[in-house]
């Protein structure tokens, strides 16, 4: 028996999944992945939302529609994509702040020194992380869909996040004390000097609280042990390989499980036994073999699917069927991934 793998045989082992994120570095494949995982899903009738917030709108050019800012749009039956334009979402996000900032003080202009402060803050990239995972707890706890795929963006794979969650935690809780106290002095003061108290509400705290909840939220979810493949995608070469081992050990660190890799644009070793295959495309397999080799003995138990290097870019729905096949049940086997380290 090949020892097969593909994600028909993660669905085996755990048919309570409800969410599949694709993480990694740029250009190795989550886009691919996702639109191929969330084809194969709907078309076994399950309900499915595709989401990234990519700005290079990919999941448009794959799905081959203006989708970007366009809320979601069913693609075909059961499939339903959303591609948020996440700078739009930050800059509402800062707007409401301002507005609360003005509600709370009661003034019409911000100051210059804090609108500088939030400009900076806007231009941060953890501002931009922090917009994406916002939009995808959204979606999640709208309930909509029977399953949800996650697109990554390549910056972070919102680990960082769930190491954040924790800190992030333990400082509100104090803040939120220090800030209790200071009303109860405020209070005794106001009461010495007979002046009347008027209690204030503290918009500010209240949104760092909201923030932690999010934060908390948002890493439960990425992390839930049940319902959550969190997966990377990687390819045959070595830097994809060195950040695969580095993202998996950050998990290690935070006693998360990693559900598994995908190793995308791989060449099918069956082509150095095809008297007909072109020169060039043998060696492609032979430059592929070492990188193949260390995948095999550092991944070989997380490996979830091995997808094939393509003739073209694969896009349209055609395309999208061919990958999702590969995905679903792997024709490249571990046993090729063993047969081709051992030459
Ligand atoms: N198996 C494959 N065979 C051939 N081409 C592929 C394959 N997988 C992906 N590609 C192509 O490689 C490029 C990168 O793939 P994709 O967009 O899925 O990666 P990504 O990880 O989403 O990238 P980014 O980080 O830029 O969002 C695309 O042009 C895609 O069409
Ligand atoms: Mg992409």
């Amino acid at each position: 028996m090949p020892r097969s793998v593909g994600f028909k045989y993660l669905f085996e082992k755990r048919p309570e999944l409800k969410i599949a994120i694709f993480a990694g570095k740029g250009g190795l494949g989550k886009t691919t992945s996702s639109a191929a995982l969330s084809y194969k899903l709907s078309t076994m009738g399950k309900r499915v939302l595709c989401f990234s917030t990519d700005p290079q709108a990919s999941l448009s050019d794959i799905f081959e529609k203006d989708l970007f800012g366009k809320g979601e749009i069913e693609i075909s039956k059961n499939l339903y994509v959303l591609e948020i334009d996440a700078d739009k979402r930050i800059k509402e996000y800062v707007d409401s702040i301002r507005q609360k900032i003005k509600d709370m003080y009661k003034i019409e202009e911000i100051p210059r020194e804090v609108e500088d402060y939030i400009e900076s803050a806007v231009a941060e990239p953890a501002m931009y992380e922090s917009a994406v995972y916002d939009a995808m707890l959204d979606v999640v706890s709208q309930n909509k869909y029977d399953f949800y795929v996650f697109d990554m963006p390549p910056f972070g794979h919102g680990i960082r996040m769930v190491a954040m969650a924790d800190i992030l935690s333990k400082w509100v809780d104090k803040i939120t004390e220090a800030r209790r106290q200071a009303y109860e002095y405020e209070k005794v003061a106001s009461r010495l000097k007979r002046e009347k108290y008027t209690e204030r509400e503290d918009q500010l705290l209240k949104e760092l609280e909201s923030i932690r909840d999010r934060i908390v939220s948002f890493s439960r979810l990425i992390t839930d042990p049940k319902g959550t493949a969190f997966t990377m995608v990687l390819i045959p070469e070595k830097m994809a390989i060195v950040d695969t081992e580095k993202a998996l050990k950050m998990f290690e660190e935070l006693g998360l499980r990693m559900s598994g890799v995908v190793v995308n644009q791989v060449y099918p070793p069956a082509i150095l036994e095809d008297p007909r295959a072109p020169e060039y495309l043998k060696k492609r397999v032979e430059a592929q073999k070492p990188f193949l080799r260390e995948i095999y003995e550092k991944f070989e138990d997380l490996i979830l699917a091995i997808i094939p290097m393509l003739r073209r870019e694969p896009r349209g729905l055609e395309m999208i069927e061919a990958v999702a096949k590969e995905l679903w049940e792997s024709t490249i086997t571990l046993d090729d991934l063993e047969a081709i380290s051992k030459r």
